[in-house]
């Protein structure tokens, strides 16, 4: 399986101001892209001798995750979706643990959907009715109020900085693929 070309790295308005521009945040989401589609190399093979259901269930991605620096994100596509790869910022991290559990819709702690609190790995299609959510982070204000998480433009549905449904039509809680850390700075999805 290859990675497609519109992978992308997002960052916030406070790096850009700051920090590395947005260009970098692309060059850094390409050379991780390129490390993932490095190690799917296999997956020809692996398609033409099974069925296309097991293959799929079978296929990984691995990525280096060494460059992305705290509040920013890469897309990478798994099992033909796009799965965001986000370090987390200090302020996000204990945005999502604040969180009083009663109050969401798909209640879920934010200590069950991450294996590192800095990291924050997500399948990137609402559960509503498929859209890809953009990061909402707190530049944008897409959201309101601003949950600082994900936003998704075809119906409204807002997630938080754990991918947990806060605000519109979406029932669930992006997801959290099957993923584990092979080193400190490579992940094995899927
Ligand atoms: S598909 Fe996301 S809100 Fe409808």
């Amino acid at each position: 399986m290859s990675i497609p070309p519109d992978s992308t790295a997002l960052g916030t308005s406070k790096e850009n101001q700051n920090g590395p521009n947005r260009r970098h945040f692309l060059y850094l989401g390409t050379a991780a892209v390129g490390a993932a589609g490095v190690a799917a190399t296999a997956w020809p093979l692996i398609d033409s001798m099974n069925p296309a259901s097991d293959a799929l269930a079978l296929a990984t991605v691995e990525v280096n995750i060494a460059s992305i620096q705290p509040g920013q994100m890469i897309v990478v596509t798994w099992q033909g979706k796009p799965t965001f790869i986000r370090r987390r910022t200090e302020d996000e991290i204990k945005q999502a643990q604040d969180v009083d559990l009663s109050i969401l819709r798909d209640p879920e702690p934010d200590s069950a959907r991450v294996q590192r609190p800095e990291w924050l790995i997500l399948v990137g299609v609402c559960t509503h009715l498929g859209c890809v959510p953009i990061f909402d982070g707190n530049n944008l204000r897409l959201s309101d109020p601003d949950f600082g998480g994900w936003f998704c433009s075809c119906h409204g549905s807002q997630y938080d900085t754990s991918g947990r449904i806060r605000k519109g039509p979406a029932p669930y809680n992006l997801p959290v693929p099957h993923y584990s850390f092979l080193s400190e700075s490579v992940i094995r999805i899927g």
